[in-house]
């Protein structure tokens, strides 16, 4: 069963379009993220499921009910927020009581519960603090029990780990999660954070410039980005762009400033089409050049099924090395191999040969 579904809503401020018409469905226990840069519509999407916003058009629906006109306490979501919003002169426990003494519920209920949700978020011995005692992970660990403790179907998340570090916020990534799959509770997540995304979530709808580009699992969107503003959005990718020049074999040929490259087919693409090709930075080798002339390398170099360059740099980050090779006409490729300690022959300015498999090396149809 769908937990949300939206038909072709829409929301519009004045001039601006910060949601074009969108269909999409949240499955019940499903975790999904939406994902995009800055302005690209996350937060309005969002707020017009918590009923923030009013939309423009279009009809939202939670569990099969029409809640478009429906005012926000009384759709059964929870929201949860970069900045905490608890508020500062009560007490973590009066914070997280606050949503049960609203529903009226016994104060023995309410006791066991606050203990309850405490324990589940890992800070059982906090209750009497205030917020400003608590460090910002504590803080949004209390905002998160909040949400939780009256059980809501759905907990909508904007951005909750936009202010913590690094190291806290991949921790507490992971207690998200922890809790998503001990609770069953679906949940929406905000972020334009792309390894928060792919870490996760079931599903990631990626958005640009207040449309969608495209909804997936997190591997799909990594393997088989449809644009590409997906493609470079979603980890590295090498864009080459080209003429689909044969359709006709087993791979395609396209014609680059490589010149003529082979590529995964597609299913259905015309000759004469402009196209770029995607290539991860993980499937491309690299070599050093023969000292002496080798035909094998020249004739593969002249078909173009490797390219000449130069190293203009590499970078070890942790357990993987990522050089940039320079290619004629000015193309830069971007190289990652396994292994943190660098082969002593590719020295920076060193000639180098890359190359790649035509399966990956893929054809991105759209912008
Ligand atoms: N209340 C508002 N009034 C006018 N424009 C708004 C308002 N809220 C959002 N926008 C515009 O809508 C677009 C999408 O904003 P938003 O949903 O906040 O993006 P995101 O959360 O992805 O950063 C932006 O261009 C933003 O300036
Ligand atoms: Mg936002």
């Amino acid at each position: 069963m769908n937990m949300i579904e939206l038909k072709q809503v829409s929301r519009r401020y004045g001039a601006v379009q910060a949601l074009a018409p969108l269909d999409f469905s949240v499955k019940q226990g499903e975790f999904v993220t939406l994902l995009g840069p800055s302005g690209s519509g996350k937060t309005t999407l969002l707020n017009l499921i918590a009923g923030m916003v009013r939309p423009s058009s279009g009809r939202i629906f939670v569990r099969g009910t029409d809640i478009t006109d429906a005012p926000p306490n009384s759709r059964g979501l929870g929201m949860v927020f970069q900045n905490y919003a608890l508020m500062p002169h009560m007490t973590v426990f009066d914070n997280i009581a606050f949503p049960l003494r609203v529903r009226k519920l016994p104060k023995d209920e309410i006791r066991r519960k606050v203990k309850d949700v405490l324990d589940l978020v890992r800070l059982p011995d906090i209750a009497q603090r205030k917020p400003k005692e608590l460090s910002g992970g504590q803080q949004q660990r209390v905002s998160l029990a909040r949400c939780i403790v009256y059980n809501p179907a759905l907990i909508l998340l904007d951005e909750p780990l936009g202010a913590l570090d690094k190291k806290l916020r991949e921790q507490m990534q992971f207690e998200i999660r922890r809790l998503h799959a001990e609770l069953g509770i679906t949940m929406l997540n905000v972020t334009h954070d792309q390894d928060e995304a792919l870490s996760m979530s079931d599903r990631i709808v990626l958005m640009n410039d207040g449309r969608v580009e495209q909804i997936a699992t997190p591997d799909e969107l990594y393997r088989a980005p449809r644009t590409a503003f997906a493609a470079s959005f979603i980890g590295t990718a090498n864009l080459i762009a080209g003429t689909v020049h044969d359709n006709t074999g087993e791979h395609a040929l396209v014609s680059t400033p490589l010149g003529m490259l082979r590529a995964a087919m597609p299913s259905q693409v015309a000759r004469g089409a402009a196209v770029k090709l995607l290539v991860r930075p993980e499937s491309v080798r690299m070599m050093a050049t023969p000292a002496n002339s080798d035909l094998t390398f020249d004739t593969a170099i002249a078909d173009g099924r490797r390219h000449a360059g130069t190293l203009v740099d590499s970078i070890t980050l942790g357990s993987v090395v990522r050089h940039h090779v320079r290619l004629p006409g000015d193309m830069q490729i971007v190289v990652q191999q396994q292994g943190s300690r660098r082969p002593a022959t590719h020295a920076r300015g060193a000639p180098v040969v890359i190359d790649w498999a035509p399966e990956d090396c893929q054809m991105i149809l759209q912008d």
